[in-house]
């Protein structure tokens, strides 16, 4: 087998080379004509000229392949009491028939379909249906709300809408379709139709000539073979938080998704065809698209999809259960989940009751992963607990413990090192390279490898700026953070406006935007604070209008009500207090950075180009009011 060194070194000396081999692993229907297309930089193009169809390798390759009755999808929802398990030959059926539902609807090659549904199977198999006819995917996560779904209707102009009457949060309801209405109505373009799947918890009112029963459509309906698609036409698009408001339509493509992903699943997660893999996220999120849908099927594994929490569904030994029962090898969620277990049963009693001899290394990413919850799950689990990094953009891991290719000794608080096909670097802010051990910004130098983002939905512009720009040859991760003498990357935090809330990525520039609409307000700002259990937590700062004499009791529930009908309950948004002023260097820019150290209570340098220092007592004194710095 190789080592690390050298695979990583083949990776960077002749990168066409290293993705054509990997790219043996997948079936195309037409061969590539140009490993990498460079001809247009700084827009990069795998395998240009190849096509293939991503479900026939998620599912009908396995059954042609010997797997057909090997498990594809367990569902294990404890909020319903259900399991429920198909094989590969089942899966495949069950899409090709949902994709025939589509097909019925005039859903075709490019067209676009927004799925926004809770963490059942159909929403996965929604997914590989979209891929099967070459429709591109949206995946909206369920905890936004009808605003949020709305924006990206309008970007992405899908021609069919894929819902459920509701989703399960612990032991509460969550009805899904008055906000799909709520947002169809508050949307510009008008999807033709819309397939809702009845859950027996809530029973949606369907629109006449527009929305669809999902089981009597796709029972009537005759099933669609694999469509061929261009190794660079998108797969999906899926929506992430960026500095202002409007999301980024990250664009993912067929050809070098597929290679990038299989190719991960033995390098990064050492799982072979067989193997039970477990990711607990949602559908709606980047892990969910990547390792609940796409790469464990790519690698003929059996994936789990899991309707629960880690603690209260119903307790907290809910993970070590799923792991026992269905046999799981390797799990990947994030951090958070670990420290709720963590909070709930601290001498990890719950363990004791299952056989968890299956489970070979746990994987955590979404978030820094704190040394603490780190060794917490080492001790408890005595496997390994990898930490990784990566992001929407790329789609799979940049650093990694490549454990499928050679463990690294495990150094807390870091993920490791580059994964092979990335070249990163840490700049200084005139672009030159930062020394072992100084901070700086994270970029990966061009090209990035099969699977990172090609563009930006119908937006090229904003894809350069947002990423291209500040470092010509080199796009910008918006971490920063250091190497240190044995290139282990060290990611320290975000250089942009966004925050990491219980693993979730959520931008407070659009926060702000909803503060600011409300009638009393004349100046905000949001900022994350550090959280116990959820990693970071929002707050919000508010300068009322002149005039205008509200209290912070008063005020407050208006706001977070604001927040949870605009952004949605997923930006946990529920604290805030009044302030007279905002802290601002004399050029007018908030001086966010400044008031979440000093929320956070550690030690900070009044910033030479302060408009006003004595801002800063009141700010302290407000923060007090509320509970911050935390003992
Ligand atoms: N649909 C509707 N509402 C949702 C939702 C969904 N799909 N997902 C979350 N929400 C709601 C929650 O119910 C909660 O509502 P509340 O404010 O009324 O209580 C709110 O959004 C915030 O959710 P969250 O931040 O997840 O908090 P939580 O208290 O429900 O759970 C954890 C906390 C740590 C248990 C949970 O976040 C978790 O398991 N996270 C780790 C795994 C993960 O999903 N990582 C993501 C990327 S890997
Ligand atoms: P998302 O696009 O939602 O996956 O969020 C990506 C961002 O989460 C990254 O840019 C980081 O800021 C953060 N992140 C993800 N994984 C890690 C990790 N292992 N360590 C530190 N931060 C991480």
């Amino acid at each position: 087998m190789t080592d690390y060194q050298t695979a990583y070194r083949q990776s960077m000396e002749d990168p066409e080379a290293f993705w054509a081999e990997v790219a043996e692993g997948i079936d195309w229907s037409r061969r590539w004509d140009k490993v990498l297309d460079d001809s247009n930089k700084p827009f990069y193009k795998w395998f240009v000229g190849g096509e293939l169809n991503t479900c026939h390798n998620a599912l009908d390759r396995h059954v042609d392949g010997g797997r057909a009755d090997q498990a594809a999808l367990i569902y294990d929802s404890p909020v319903t009491n259900t399991q429920a398990t198909w094989s590969y030959r089942e899966l495949r059926d069950e899409v090709a028939k949902l994709a025939g539902a589509l097909q019925g609807l005039g859903v075709g090659k490019g067209d676009r379909v927004i799925i926004y549904m809770p963490m059942v199977p159909q929403a996965v198999m929604a997914m590989l249906a979209c891929a099967r006819i070459g429709a591109i995917h949206s995946v909206v996560f369920g905890g936004f709300a009808a605003a949020e779904l709305a924006t990206r209707i309008d970007d992405a102009r899908p021609k069919a809408m894929l819902s459920a009457s509701c989703g399960i949060e612990v032991n509460r309801v969550i009805e899904y379709k008055p906000l799909l209405d709520e947002a169809l109505e508050l949307a510009t373009h008008k999807p033709g139709a819309c397939i809702i799947l009845q859950r027996p918890q809530a029973v949606a009112t369907l629109v006449d000539g527009r929305d669809h029963d999902w089981a009597s459509l796709v029972a009537a309906s005759g099933p669609a073979d694999c469509v061929p698609v261009q190794a660079t036409d998108p797969l999906y698009i899926l929506y992430t938080s960026g500095t202002t408001g409007a999301p980024k339509g990250i664009v993912r493509d067929n050809g070098g998704h597929a290679v990038a992903l299989k190719y991960s699943m033995k390098a990064v997660y050492d799982t072979d065809p067989g193997d039970v893999y477990w990711a607990a996220s949602d559908v709606g999120w980047v892990v969910g698209h990547s390792y609940i849908c796409y790469a464990p099927l790519l690698q003929g594994c059996t994936t789990v999809l899991y309707e629960g929490k880690p603690v209260g569904t119903p307790d907290p030994g809910a993970f070590w259960r799923v792991i026992a029962e269905h046999k799981v090898k390797a799990m990947f969620t994030a951090p958070t989940a670990f420290r709720a277990i963590k909070k709930e049963d601290p001498d990890g009693e719950y363990l004791k009751k299952y056989d968890l001899s299956n489970f070979r290394i746990l994987f955590l990413a979404g978030e820094r992963c704190d040394p603490d919850t780190l060794h917490w799950a080492e001790q408890k689990l005595g496997i390994p607990v990898i930490d990784h990094w990566w992001q929407t953009e790329t789609g799979w891991a940049i650093a990694a413990n490549c454990m499928g290719i050679e463990a690294a000794p495990v150094r807390a608080g870091s993920p490791t090192r580059a994964v092979p096909g990335f070249d990163v670097r840490v700049l200084a802010d005139d672009g030159s390279e930062k020394a072992a051990g100084e901070l700086g910004d994270i970029v990966i130098k061009l090209p990035m490898p099969p699977s990172c983002l090609p563009t930006l939905w119908n937006n090229d512009q904003r894809y350069l700026d947002a990423y291209l720009s500040k470092y010509d040859g080199y796009y910008l991760t918006g971490d920063a953070g250091y190497k240190d003498e044995d290139d282990y990357l060290w990611i320290m935090s975000r250089t942009d406006d966004v925050i990491n809330v219980a693993g979730h990525r959520l931008s407070t520039g659009a926060m702000e935007e909803v503060l600011a609409e409300h009638p009393d307000v004349a100046e905000c700002a949001v900022i994350g604070v550090a959280d116990e259990l959820k990693g970071q937590l929002p707050l919000g700062f508010v300068v009322l209008k002149a005039g205008v004499d509200r209290s912070n009791a008063e005020l407050v529930p208006e706001l977070v009500k604001q927040m949870r009908e605009q952004i949605g309950p997923v930006a946990a948004f529920k604290q805030a207090t009044i302030i007279k002023r905002l802290p601002k260097t004399r050029s007018g820019k908030i001086l966010r950075g400044t008031m979440a150290k000093i929320a956070d209570g550690v030690d900070f340098k009044v910033p030479a180009t302060i408009d006003d220092p004595a801002i800063l007592d009141e700010i302290t004194e407000a923060l007090r009011g509320v509970g911050y710095p935390k003992a």
